[in-house]
């Protein structure tokens, strides 16, 4: 079985094209801006957020030691909530993917939490910035403290999305013994969307 991260990653690679567009919500080490970068290559750019100065720094410093060139990605230090305004209005409507790899950084301060009075409206933000077709995951830790609550206000809304407009599935192990990582992803339906789009 792939990891939660793993099965994220593995879903974005299916999906991401050369020349994308790509929102990474919570940059922390910056692993999954690189991956995202990776995906996108030269002609795309990735959109970095997190609040704290020093994953933005780790998150540079990863795509630096890359060679990833400065004009792939941009890396803003501020919430995600802020995202509309701080992302350029020519990406509204054209993200194919935006990722919330949620909980606090590792190997950093564990006080620093994402929390869903910001993580809900910020990923309402992004599920409009995602173009047509657009994939949005959030990688989401019950194991922690209030990760459980937050894990379940983004189950209870991804859950009551109309099912025209939106897919919403988990992927979660279901026999652990403490409670795992789970991913919630959210796609938006395309004009090629077919019938069995609705189930
Ligand atoms: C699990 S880490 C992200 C891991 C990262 N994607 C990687 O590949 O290394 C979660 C990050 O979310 C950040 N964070 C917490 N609240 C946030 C907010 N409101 N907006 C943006 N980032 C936030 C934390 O600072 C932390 O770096």
């Amino acid at each position: 079985m792939l990891s939660a991260v793993e099965y994220c990653h593995a879903l974005l690679r299916e999906r991401l094209l050369p020349g994308d567009l790509a929102l990474d919500a919570t940059a922390g080490n910056g692993h999954d801006t690189h991956f995202l970068a990776q995906l996108i290559g030269p002609d795309g750019k990735v959109f970095g957020f997190d609040v704290q100065a020093a994953a933005i720094a780790a998150t540079r410093r990863l795509l630096q030691r890359w060679g990833v060139p400065e004009g792939c990605y941009h890396l803003i230090e501020d919430s995600h909530a802020a995202l509309a305004e701080r992302l350029p209005e020519q990406a509204q409507g054209r993200l194919a993917a935006a990722v919330f790899n949620l909980g606090y950084l590792p190997g950093g301060d564990k006080s620093v939490i994402t929390r869903p009075e910001t993580t809900l409206p910020a990923v309402r933000a992004a599920l409009e910035w995602l173009r047509p077709g657009g994939l949005l995951l959030v990688v989401l830790y019950p194991g922690h403290p209030g990760g459980a609550e937050e894990a379940q206000v983004l189950r209870d809304f991804a859950s009551g999305l109309p099912s025209r407009q939106w897919q919403v599935t988990e992927y979660r192990t279901l026999n652990a013994r403490q409670a795992p990582p789970a991913v919630l992803a959210i796609e938006k339906a395309s004009p090629e969307s077919g019938p069995d789009w609705e189930i």
